[in-house]
């Protein structure tokens, strides 16, 4: 992957191979020479610092999420919880909230669980690709489950979609990227509605109660809340993984004693959603440089996860630190809303991994995905014994 011809800043080049390779040498530099750094062509403030971050999290209402409060133009389209701000925000994520506290999370465990061990008996004996044979289908697996939707006959249209929407959302560095962005989020869209006009109960059903709110910015909901567990938690899985195996073989019994904290400490070292932007709703001041009302700022959540300050030698895990400060699942009104979900998919697997293989070992290099805003992996292919 080369850089976007266009991508001309001086230190931050999100798709430039060094930082797709690694971007935490340039997060580090930028937090510590310029950690409020104007991006000419984002048109945006970046920030690296976890106090900065998570004051953009934090407070909402100096720093907003529906361009509409500004003015500003937004299709129908993509108006969903994740672009809303109060009083709309609350109404639509209370109901996805109550929705998923109404499930039997410990049986839907369960049947990760089986989902996962059924993954794993089928990639043992030669090598296999982790992110096409465990992470995508075993995160596609708890989506499904979660929302009570049968899994597809054919996954590979949902699969590409969200694959191309992930690459979609560095449009701004890569404009190529749009349009097939814009058509993949058709094909996902497609698929939920179908899935929204049929469902009696669960996260997809009961919009009708919610009055007040546009019925299509309800079921672009459900599509972000689909997608985002989906894409998100597929990446994370690899993530995590790619980090246990690639300095050396994985001995899988250190696995057995990891919880839902340690999922999320592993998840931190390189964490999936890097970037999240807001709007300026007012002037402001932010790490000593005055920002403007309508001034968009992006909080890089990868680079806020290893600040030093925070997180003593950030780079490596260490599973006794507070699990408070780590924003992998962000913070605030917009913080996840199945962050808790995806610790447990993660400690399913690696428990499965634990009962179902003694070591493994990468069976050739990763391949690392062309995106800067979701960081995930393309390919990773493993042997396991
Ligand atoms: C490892 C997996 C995951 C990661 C790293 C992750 C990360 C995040 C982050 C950082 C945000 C905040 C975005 C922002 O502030 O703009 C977010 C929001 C969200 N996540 Fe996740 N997520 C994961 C899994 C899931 C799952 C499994 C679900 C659904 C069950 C989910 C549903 C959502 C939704 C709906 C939002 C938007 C919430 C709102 O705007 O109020 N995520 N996620």
């Amino acid at each position: 992957m080369t850089a976007s011809p266009t991508d001309t800043d001086e230190i931050f080049r999100p798709l430039s191979p060094e930082m797709l390779a690694d971007p935490y040498p340039v997060y580090a530099r930028l937090r510590a020479t310029d950690p409020v750094h104007w991006h000419e062509q984002l048109q945006s403030w970046v920030l690296t610092g976890h106090d900065d971050c998570s004051r953009v999290l934090r407070e909402p209402t100096v720093f907003g999420s529906d361009p509409r409060r500004l003015g500003l133009p937004i299709p129908d389209s993509v108006i969903s919880l994740q672009t809303m701000d109060a009083p709309e925000h609350p109404e639509v994520r209370h109901h996805f909230v109550r929705a998923l506290r109404g499930q039997d999370l410990d049986r839907w465990a369960a049947e990760v669980r089986a989902t996962t061990d059924e993954l794993l008996r089928r990639a043992a004996g030669g090598p296999f690709d982790f992110v096409a044979d465990i992470a995508e289908p075993l995160a596609l697996h708890a989506m499904c489950l979660l929302c009570e939707v049968p899994y597809p006959d054919d996954d590979r249209p949902l699969r590409g979609a969200s694959r191309t929407m992930v690459l979609g959302m560095d449009s701004g560095l890569d404009p190529q990227r749009r349009e097939p962005a814009l058509a993949a989020r058709e094909v996902l869209n497609d698929i939920v509605a179908r899935w929204v006009s049929t469902a009696r109960t669960g996260l997809f059903a009961g919009f009708a109660e919610i009055g007040s709110i546009d019925r299509r910015h309800l079921v672009n909901s459900a599509k972000a809340v689909f997608d985002a567990g989906y894409s998100s938690t597929s990446n994370m899985l690899g993530n995590v993984v790619h980090r246990l195996v690639r300095r050396q073989p994985l001995e899988t019994e250190r696995l057995r004693g990891l919880g839902t904290d340690g999922v999320a400490e592993l998840g931190r070292l390189d964490p999936v959603v890097q970037a999240v932007s807001r709007f300026c709703l007012a002037d402001v001041e932010l790490g000593g440089r005055p920002l403007r009302r309508g001034d968009v700022v992006i909080a890089m959540l990868g680079a806020a996860n290893h600040d030093p300050a925070v997180f003593p030698n950030p780079d490596e895990p260490d599973l006794t630190r507070p699990a408070g400060p780590n924003l992998l699942y962000g913070r605030g009104a917009h913080s996840c809303l199945g962050g808790h979900l995806a610790n447990r998919i993660g400690v399913a697997l690696l428990h499965a991994m634990a009962d179902a293989f003694d070591r493994i070992e990468p069976a050739g290099a990763a391949r690392q995905r062309p995106t800067a805003t979701q960081r995930g992996l393309d390919e990773l292919p493993l042997r396991a014994s």
